[in-house]
């Protein structure tokens, strides 16, 4: 079979071999001209007026585009219609991009641009979540979100902690930077290559701004070089500036930004600033929490909304909450707008609940993963108090009530595939934990600077958009005269091997080999409408799409062997490149061949919706996610008490992907993961200056995890069981759960810290733990 076994990445050898094509490496057509961006230097101000006129004296340069030169609408087709394709007549952040200038070359176009003379008159500007909250600067309104009454669960709750925690952003840091090449009205369609998770986004908003109809735009993307969520929106802007350029000069136009601008110009993971009290018994067990959380969304809405819910999806994690009381602030600061990343608002909320997981554990002086077991959701029934007042048992008790158990979401949604029990006690089992806490404990007590933490956390991440109209994908399958297939479907390839992972579901549904299947280039006039490769759903959207389509092909197939063998279509099989009757074998190439000379459609389209899911956007209830997608880690991290420096020493990862369709590319992605959330919790650290300037713009100052951080002692295992609900293969998706797996290395960061400091003090440590932060948390 195709699926179910590891298969090398269909562009591994082209990637390695560095002949893998990215939007620079297009051959450009006669003309090609380069478009560098115009950058605010005031983080918030009115523009007074663009001098270019010694921008346009420097060699090479063409013109500058500015607003006005828009033809369309000057504001960008984002979902709220607040952000301006160019500044308009205020600036909103340092890097805010004013206009390009277009050059014969990129390096002509960038010199330029730096020469454009800015009269910006500055405004007072809101540079902190802090700030926002004090003047209720916001891109959305606040949400709450509660179930029963936290206010009179925690004076009622034996013990209480109240706490705060800040949360730093994180850069995308795609290899491949955000591009655009656009190609004007070639045969009245606009031809834009972009490296966007969201081609059918990219055609919309490029069309708005050209005042044309979604038909005259083209978008197609072969691969990117990562994109992590930060193409899923915010590569349109780029798209948008060229073609405006193009429009303006009537060329083809490219804009690559170089890294620096990308971090100036680009949105990143919000930062989150939290308050929270939790009450909690003497067993470890939660019973009431309040919880404010504030995302800081930079100067724009952006996909600020989305973000922020799923972090408040979010914060429950695991565990059951019973009295909770959520309220969300999604501020409006003058800085980069702040988008989609790699769990999308969800490691924001995970955090905050491990945290508080953590700190229970030390106020009550038990082990953390006891505090965590105590609370994970599970089908135990509610104390008859609780439950009668939600039921009103009394009056109901003619009828048989369902009883009330610990296995519904905050947002009303039950958690009916849960796994979390039996998957962190295999974790501590084969990690060793108990074990290894005594002999860390051991370890530390001979050890008078260099000290070692532990901690065991689990995911629970909840698969599909949360906009229920995103879960749905179609695809092409084209089977041609001999015998090889070419698939095309709405998602795109950022590295995760969503075209691989296809390509062996479309080969099975067939049952032809793999190496007879090529997925090709996303391109809008191929699928339309296709939602935006994010939320870890593009496999479990476009292959089963792709699946749909290769089954209308077989179909037909076997019906037409049918006519010839006369037998039921039922008794036709599709296997290792043979299509059997019970009177004939012949190979799928042979079949292919008759068929077509018998004038049978021998390519298809296919269609899938998720099913099941529905939401109320007003009260955030409903059942938003299809199924969850589980895992656990166990990290060991030792600090340097005198430095604050640290290392993961070891990392145990038991993840579940239901029935994996390739484990190869799920390990990497539950290994690549994790060692993202490590750089986003220990070294990737943001720092905006007080002026709103980023002042770590670059590899230079901006630390990511390389090859050297990768814990020498890695291991990953698959949870061995399919998913439970119907999805393609049996499988789940695996994207961006594994990310919240690194919180385990925060939190044995933190263990680390309070075994150094033997005070049973809580723990307060900034994330990302730099040294400064672990030194901070190690003194305060
Ligand atoms: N893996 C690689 N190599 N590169 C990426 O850009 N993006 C992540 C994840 N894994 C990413 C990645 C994010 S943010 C998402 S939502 C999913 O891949 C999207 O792809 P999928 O839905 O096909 O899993
Ligand atoms: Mo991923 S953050 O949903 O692109």
């Amino acid at each position: 079979p195709a699926a179910g076994v590891t298969r090398p990445h269909e562009s591994a050898r082209s990637q390695v071999a560095g002949a893998a094509t990215y939007i620079d490496d297009i051959p450009e057509v006669r003309g090609t001209l380069h478009a560098a961006p115009i950058l605010s230097n005031v983080a918030h101000g009115k523009l007074l007026g663009v001098d270019t006129s010694a921008a346009r004296a420097m060699p090479g340069v063409v013109d500058v585009v500015l607003s006005q030169d828009i033809p369309g609408d000057p504001m960008l087709a984002a979902f709220a219609g607040d952000e301006p394709v160019f500044a308009i007549d205020t600036v909103q952040h340092i890097g805010q991009v004013i206009g390009v200038v277009v050059a014969r070359t990129a390096m002509q176009a960038r010199r330029a641009a730096r020469k454009v003379k800015l009269n910006i008159e500055a405004l007072p500007a809101i540079l902190t979540v802090q700030q926002a909250l004090e003047a209720k600067s916001f891109v959305l309104p606040p949400v709450h979100v509660r179930r029963g009454n936290a206010a009179a669960a925690m004076k009622t709750a034996q013990h209480t902690l109240s706490g705060t925690l800040e949360v730093g952003g994180q850069e995308h840091f795609y290899l491949e930077g955000q591009i655009a090449y656009v190609l004007p009205q070639e045969q009245n369609q606009w031809v834009v290559y972009s490296s966007t998770q969201h081609p059918g986004e990219v055609q919309h908003w490029v069309s708005h701004a050209l005042g044309l109809d979604n038909n005259a735009v083209r978008v197609e993307c072969r691969r990117m070089g990562g994109g992590f969520g930060g193409k899923e929106t915010q590569a349109g802007h780029l798209a948008v500036w060229s073609a405006v350029a193009a429009n303006k000069v009537k060329q083809a136009v490219k804009l690559r930004l170089d890294r620096d601008d990308d971090f100036m110009v680009t949105g990143k993971r919000h930062p989150f600033a939290y308050e929270y009290t939790a009450g909690f018994d003497d067993t470890g067990r939660l019973t009431a929490l309040q919880l404010m959380m504030a995302a800081n969304c930079g100067f724009s809405a952006d996909l600020s909304g989305p973000v922020a819910d799923r972090a408040i999806f979010h914060s429950d994690n695991a565990y059951y909450l019973q009295d909770v009381d959520i309220a969300s602030y999604r501020c409006k600061t003058n800085t980069q707008s702040h988008t989609a990343f790699r769990g999308f608002g969800g490691p924001q909320g995970v955090i905050l609940i491990e945290t508080i997981m953590g700190d229970i554990a030390r106020h009550l002086k038990m082990d953390p993963l006891d505090v965590r077991i105590r609370n994970l959701y599970s089908d135990e029934v509610l104390s008859t108090s609780t439950s009668s007042v939600r039921t009103g048992a009394e009056a109901v008790r003619a009828e048989p009530v369902e009883a009330l158990r610990r296995d519904t979401t905050h947002y009303g949604m039950k958690v009916e595939d849960n796994i979390l029990a039996p998957l962190l006690s295999k974790l501590e089992l084969s990690a060793q934990y108990r074990r290894r806490v005594e002999a860390i404990s051991a370890w530390n007590s001979k050890s008078p600077v260099l000290k070692r933490g532990i901690a065991i956390t689990p995911v629970k991440f909840g698969i599909s958009f949360t906009a229920t109209l995103f879960n749905q994908a179609g695809a092409l399958v084209h089977v041609y005269t001999d015998g090889s297939v070419q698939v095309n479907h709405g998602g795109t390839e950022m590295g995760q091997g969503l075209h691989t992972k296809v390509a062996q579901i479309v080969a099975d549904e067939l049952g032809i080999s793999f190496t007879r299947v090529l997925a090709t280039a996303s391109d809008t006039s191929k699928i339309p409408n296709a939602s935006a490769t994010a939320a870890s759903a593009g496999t479990d959207l476009n292959g089963r799409a792709a699946q749909f389509a290769a089954r209308h092909v077989r179909d037909n197939l076997a019906a037409f062997v049918c006519g010839l063998d006369g037998c039921g279509a039922g008794a036709i099989q599709f296997q290792n490149g043979q299509v059997l009757s019970p009177k004939t074998t012949r190979s799928f190439e042979e079949v292919v061949g008759m068929a077509y000379a018998n004038r049978i459609q021998l390519w298809s389209d296919g269609f899938y919706r998720t099913p099941k899911i529905h939401y109320d956007k007003a009260t955030l209830t409903g059942r938003p996610f299809y199924y969850f997608a589980y895992g656990a880690s166990c990290s060991e991290v030792v600090i340097d008490t005198l430095t604050g420096e640290s290392r993961v020493l070891k990392v145990d990862i038991l993840h579940d992907v239901g029935r994996s369709i390739n484990p190869g590319l799920d390990i990497g992605q539950i290994e690549g993961g994790f060692v993202q959330g490590m750089g986003w919790l220990t070294t990737e650290q943001l720092v905006w200056n007080d002026k709103g300037y980023l002042s770590t713009h670059a590899p230079s100052t901006y630390k990511i995890p390389t090859a050297g951080d990768v814990p020498a002692h890695f291991k990953v295992d698959l949870w061995p069981e399919p998913n439970r609900e119907d999805n393609v293969f049996g499988s789940k998706a695996v994207g961006e759960p594994p990310f919240m797996l690194a919180i385990s290395v925060f939190e044995a960061l933190k263990d680390a810290v309070a075994r150094a400091r033997g005070d049973g003090a809580a723990v307060r440590l900034i994330a990302p733990a730099t040294a400064e932060h672990v030194l901070a948390a190690l003194t305060a």
